[in-house]
């Protein structure tokens, strides 16, 4: 297992420093400082009229104004991330399909980054959850905010966010105008706690089968040292990670919540237990490509309406299994989740992508559906257990046709 440093959350203490770009020369482009300051376009376009580039004075008043919010970096770098943004297009071509597929190793921001423009109809994907679980073969990386940092291990929630918002921005560009994203997240409690590999290992703990001490433990989570968060509080990831989506330019469709059939026991006293994981549904424009009746016609397998516990009614309410994690991945969504959001927004053939690919369950079910699939994990480990998965599937749609 990979050893990872304690995550404590200690707030960074920073303020913006005007003298700094006393002097400074920028060209910024409307749609990144819009970006960067949590405004839309139209906005900002209000505030400093239309031109076709800003400076580094129409930025500092962006960021005075009541309307600016956090989005990828924090305030007091907005400017050096808008003076080192490349402009231009990144991309050069998908990568090459083999059955139908690709995977590769590669940190999902670069991944994504080496995707050319407009190219993706629609990604499903599970991020690693914030402090929640240590994932074999993680590697630390260098953010538009400064930090370097394992995706999932920042030192405070609102970095993750950042680190998140900062992945979606780049889909973004990736997306095809009428594409869509689902983010499956959830929240994590602001606890003192041990970071474990899997559920298993942390059910294990429970019935006490772990006889570690704290201190014992490789990887810990401490609560205290954060500007606001309480010990034992919400920290409400999936809201934060919604609201800056819709910050950066994308439409916050729905926020659905995936009511899990099964889940761990928790031993708390003082609140209700969780059930539920979020799944973000983010777009391009107001009316993606969307067809409702997929629901109706998919087997419950792939997504369709799970008649034991879900009317005819398509509602932000999903109630599906959560997965058995016979992969031995640990962390799977069960394939009704992917094939639910595959089949309700895109045609057959169509590219879907999972940056986070794990054991492959979005790939599963995009095959299982007609798309072509793309998707990237760090750990080589992982992505074995995704190409197995994926040829099986691959080779027995060949030989049933
Ligand atoms: C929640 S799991 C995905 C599980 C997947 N949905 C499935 O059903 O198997 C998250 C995955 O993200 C991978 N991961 C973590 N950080 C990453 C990064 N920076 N780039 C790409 N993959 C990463 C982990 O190795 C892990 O496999």
């Amino acid at each position: 297992m990979t050893n990872l440093p304690d995550i404590k959350p200690q707030t960074q203490h920073a303020r913006l420093s005007r003298e700094k770009y006393i002097g400074v020369e920028g060209q910024f482009r409307l749609s990144d400082i819009a970006a960067a300051c949590g405004m839309s376009p139209v906005y900002v376009a209000r505030v400093l009229g239309r031109k076709a580039f800003y400076s580094v004075d129409d930025a500092l008043l962006l960021l005075d104004d009541d309307a600016f919010s956090e989005t990828l970096v924090p305030r007091s770098k907005v400017l050096d991330w808008l003076l080192s943004a490349k402009g231009g297009t990144r991309s050069v071509s998908l990568p090459e399909l083999r059955d139908g597929y690709a995977l590769v190793l590669q940190d999902a921001l670069d991944f994504i980054r080496s995707l050319p423009s407009e190219s993706v109809n629609c990604v499903v994907t599970s991020t690693p959850y914030w402090g929640l679980r240590v994932y074999k073969d993680s590697k630390e990386r260098v953010w538009a905010d400064g930090d370097s940092a394992v995706f999932g291990h920042e030192q405070t929630p609102e970095a993750f966010v950042r680190h998140t918002t900062e992945v979606l921005h780049e889909l973004l560009r990736v997306l095809t105008p009428t594409g869509s994203i689902w983010w499956n997240v959830m929240d994590t409690f602001n606890t003192r706690t041990q970071i474990r590999g899997n559920a298993v290992e942390a059910l294990r703990a429970m019935q006490g089968q772990d006889k570690r001490t704290w201190a014992e433990h490789g990887c810990r989570r401490y609560s205290a040292g954060h500007s606001y968060l309480k010990d034992g509080e919400q920290c409400l990831i999936p809201s934060r990670i919604a609201e800056r989506a819709g910050r950066i330019g994308l439409y916050v469709k729905s926020v659905i919540t995936w009511d899990k059939t099964s889940t761990l026991p928790e031993p708390q006293d003082s609140r209700v237990s969780r059930n539920l994981e979020y799944v973000l549904h983010l777009t391009k424009v107001r009316a993606p490509q969307f067809d409702k009746s997929a629901y109706r016609e998919l087997s419950p397998a792939l997504g369709g309406r799970n008649s034991e516990w879900e009317t005819d009614k398509l509602s932000d309410v999903w109630t599906l299994p959560t997965s058995s994690g016979g992969e031995g991945h640990g962390a799977q969504f069960p394939l009704s989740l992917p094939g639910r959001c595959i089949a309700l927004s895109t045609g057959p053939g169509d590219v879907i992508l999972d940056p986070f690919v794990g054991s492959g369950t979005t790939g599963l079910a995009a095959l299982a559906l007609g798309r072509t699939f793309i998707g990237s994990d760090v750990s080589s480990e992982y992505l074995a257990t995704a190409e197995r998965r994926l040829s099986v599937a691959a080779s027995s749609k060949v030989a049933a046709e």
